[in-house]
Formats: C-alpha cells, sequence, structure tokens
C-alpha cells in the first residue's frame, strides 16, 4: 500500500482449525488518471491469497446507477459473512486467476505493417526496414495487424484492476513484442486523415498494456520511428495521423525520434517510383539503430 490508499477494513476470522484475513482496500491512482480508485477485497490464508475482488471507479458508465465504493463494500460484507457461517464452502466457491503474464519477445525491432493491403506502398516500407535490420543481424519481428484477431477496445478499464485485458486474443503477442523491443517502427497509410481500422484497434488495445505498466511501475523504455504515405498532396494529410501515432507511442513508452512522410501517392502509386525513397527509409532505421546503440553503451 502506498501512503494515501486506505485499508477500509480488516478483520480475522479464526474458525477451529484455520485463520482467514479479510481486508478491503481503497488505493488512489490519481498518478494514472484523474479521480481513479481502485478497492480491493481480499482473502488470504496464510500467504496465500483465496479471493480477490477489484474494481475500479473508471468502470462505471454515467447511465449505469452502480458505484464501486458500494459494490465493494457488499462484497466485503457477504464474503466475511460466508467465511464466519462456512469457511469450507467459502473456499470451495472461490477460484483465483492470476493475470496473463506478459511474455517479452526476443526481437529488438518491432514493425508494425499498418495497412491492410499487404501488397502496397506500407509492405514495401516494411520490407526496406526488414532487409536493412537483417543485414545488421538484428531480430526483428514484423506485426500486420489487419491479419491478427484483435478485438476492438470496449473502454471497460477493466485493465486498471489487474493489467490486463477482458479479451484474450492475438493482443498478448503484440503486447509481448512491443515489451520485449527497443525500436518500433510503424508503417501506416492515411485513411481519412488517420490510422486504418485493424491498427487503430491495436493502439487502444494497448491500453491494458499502459495499465500494466502503470499499475507494476514496469519502465520498459524504446525508441520509435514512423513512415507514413497518403495519397493526396500536402504536409497537412499527416497532421492527424502524427498526432494519434505519438500519443500511442508515448502511452506505452516509446520515445518517437524521427518519422518519413510521402504524400502524393494517389498520383505516384507505386514508392518505387521516388529514386531516393529506399535511401532515406536506411538513413532513418541507422540513424535509429545509431541512438539504440548509444543507448546501450
Ligand atoms: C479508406 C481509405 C481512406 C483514405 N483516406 C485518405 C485520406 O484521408 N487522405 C489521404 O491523403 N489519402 C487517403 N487514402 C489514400 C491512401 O493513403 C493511399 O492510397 C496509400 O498509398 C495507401 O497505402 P498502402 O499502399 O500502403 O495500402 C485513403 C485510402 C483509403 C482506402
Amino acid at each position: 500500500m502506498k501512503n494515501n490508499d486506505e485499508l477500509v477494513r480488516k478483520v480475522e476470522i479464526v474458525t477451529s482449525d484455520e485463520t482467514f484475513l479479510l481486508t478491503y482496500e481503497r488505493e488512489y491512482l490519481t498518478d494514472i488518471y484523474p479521480g481513479m480508485i481502485r478497492y480491493s477485497v481480499r482473502v488470504t490464508r496464510g500467504t496465500e491469497t483465496i479471493a480477490l475482488f477489484r474494481t475500479n471507479s473508471y468502470e462505471y458508465q454515467p447511465l449505469v446507477p452502480l458505484e464501486p465504493e458500494s459494490i465493494a463494500c457488499k462484497v466485503a460484507k457477504e464474503w466475511e459473512m460466508a467465511l464466519r457461517s462456512n469457511p469450507m464452502e467459502f473456499i470451495y466457491h472461490q477460484t483465483v486467476t492470476k493475470p496473463r503474464a506478459i511474455r517479452p519477445g526476443n526481437e529488438h525491432v518491432v514493425v508494425i505493417m499498418g495497412s491492410p493491403r499487404l501488397e502496397g506502398n506500407c509492405s514495401l516500407l516494411a520490407r526496406w526496414c526488414n532487409d536493412r535490420i537483417k543485414e545488421e543481424k538484428i531480430p526483428i519481428k514484423t506485426i500486420y495487424p489487419g491479419e491478427l484477431q484483435i478485438h476492438p477496445c470496449i473502454g471497460c478499464y477493466q485493465c486498471y484492476n489487474d493489467g490486463q485485458c477482458v479479451f484474450d486474443d492475438d493482443m498478448d503477442e503484440v503486447i509481448g513484442a512491443l515489451s520485449g523491443c527497443q525500436l518500433l517502427v510503424v508503417c501506416v497509410p492515411v485513411y481519412t486523415n488517420s490510422p486504418p481500422a485493424a491498427i487503430k484497434a491495436l493502439i487502444d488495445r494497448c491500453q491494458a498494456y499502459h495499465a500494466f505498466r502503470a499499475l507494476t511501475g514496469d519502465t520498459h523504455a524504446a525508441v520509435g520511428i514512423t513512415l507514413a504515405v497518403a495519397g493526396r498532396k500536402g504536409p497537412e494529410n499527416f497532421t492527424c495521423l502524427k498526432t494519434i501515432l505519438h500519443s500511442f507511442m508515448e502511452n506505452i513508452g516509446i520515445v518517437p525520434i524521427g518519422e518519413i512522410m510521402v504524400d502524393g501517392l494517389d498520383e505516384i502509386r507505386d514508392l518505387r517510383k521516388i529514386p531516393t525513397i529506399q535511401g532515406d527509409i536506411n538513413e532513418i532505421v541507422e540513424k535509429a539503430l545509431r541512438s539504440l546503440r548509444q543507448t546501450v553503451r
């Protein structure tokens, strides 16, 4: 417990052959979000947690007539009564599931190929990055959000209870890769001034990774570069996309260090018609790798 957290209730329930401890805690997570409070009701037997209920104040929608304080209080009272009347039956009905572990990937570089077109311009960008990084024999993983099962975020905020999403899908692997990498390269086209739907789903679902980092104090840091293409002409076509990608990276501890934005693809159609582009990609990747080597030293 931190300084301003509160132990609302702590009772010892002693039966003929066992002692249980029931605690009801209120934690102020205001350094994560304004006014966020997490409530935990826990039953332990020695060092073993045999029952755990958690809820937080951001889970409750304005039109739902519920609030976390009374729900947690009700659980604490019911559990206390159940433990006092028949502890064996209480234990029988409890299962404590541990959060799914984040398994950090071994790849130092992660490329997200954010276009649904697997043979398009972003695919070229991703391939050039791959080729350059493989020359250095650096382990690299490419993620294709459009090919993965990623349920859109439903804004339930349950990830702020224990750092994991309610959906168990391909995002566990994505978060694992992000949590192990030192360089993230996002290759992305502009769709209606923003990223396409599949990569946007991936971005939103990284909220669970943000929750994990905030709750556990995880400080893994990496750097990120954005390589983007747009059909129309003019730098203004990237304004919104750039803001989204910077927020995405900063939300999960990735420092944006560079970007290449290529506009006018409606006319050009194929990036390979721009003679200097592959050299520009090599240069930005090399710069990122140099900055990594300096950090490692
Ligand atoms: C649904 C959709 C929306 C798009 N919206 C924009 C846009 O808002 N601004 C723009 O400049 N280009 C827009 N484009 C054009 C793409 O950015 C362009 O075709 C890009 O080259 C596609 O990248 P890819 O070849 O990697 O798939 C859009 C394309 C699609 C299919």
